[in-house]
């Protein structure tokens, strides 16, 4: 995979994907699956409100010959984590009140591109945006809330550590 920063252009095997800011009027939300509809869903009724108000940021993956399908889509938005929910020996480093983040709200890749590599890529999107972001406004991790094993399973794939009080959040520091 090669990763052009400017203009978001990422180069695989199989095609060259553009990553870009949600658009309605851009992109096709409706035809957007990805086997959980609650995900779905997110995509199709709330994300474009939740942009506007400045809930969350919400950015799709785009094959650059189909510009209009979603192949895959994330949320971010700015968190905080409490320090004590974090194992003994990160929680040394870290002060006693609430920790600076980000959180991952929403992850998914088109259906009919499963298991092609969306999903690290759209990973690596994400953590290249937050290391971004960093440089202006201080987050110790990336936060992610999951609502199955399924997703904590991918999560854990790519380093993030389940919190103590609740297996179904997880985080990445992000200096690792
Ligand atoms: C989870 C999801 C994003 C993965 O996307 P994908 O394009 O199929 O995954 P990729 O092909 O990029 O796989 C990337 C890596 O993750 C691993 N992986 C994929 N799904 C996994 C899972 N459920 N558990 C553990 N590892 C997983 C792959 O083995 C692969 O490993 P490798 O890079 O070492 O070869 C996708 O299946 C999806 O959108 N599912 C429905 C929505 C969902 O469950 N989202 C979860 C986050 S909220």
């Amino acid at each position: 995979m090669q990763l052009c920063k400017r203009h978001s252009i990422l180069r695989m095997r199989y095609g060259v994907f553009e990553e870009q800011m949600l658009n309605p009027s851009c992109h096709d939300r409706q035809a957007f699956t990805c086997g959980v509809s609650e995900l779905d869903e997110y995509l199709q009724r709330f994300a474009v409100q939740q942009s506007k108000k400045g809930i969350s940021v919400v950015r799709v993956l785009i094959d650059t010959d189909m510009p209009r399908t979603i192949l895959g889509y994330y949320s971010l938005s700015a968190a905080q984590i409490d320090a004590t929910s974090l194992d003994a020996h990160t929680q040394q480093k870290l002060p006693r009140y609430p920790v600076p983040c980000f959180r991952l709200g929403r992850l998914a890749a088109h259906s009919s591109h499963h298991g092609r590599g969306l999903g690290r890529l759209l990973i690596g999107c994400v953590v290249e945006r937050c290391l971004e972001a960093r440089q202006y406004v201080a987050a110790y991790a990336l936060v992610v809330d999951v609502k199955s094993q399924t997703a904590q399973a991918f999560y854990e794939h790519y380093g993030f550590i389940p919190c103590l009080d609740n297996p179904m959040t997880l985080f990445l520091p992000l200096s690792t």
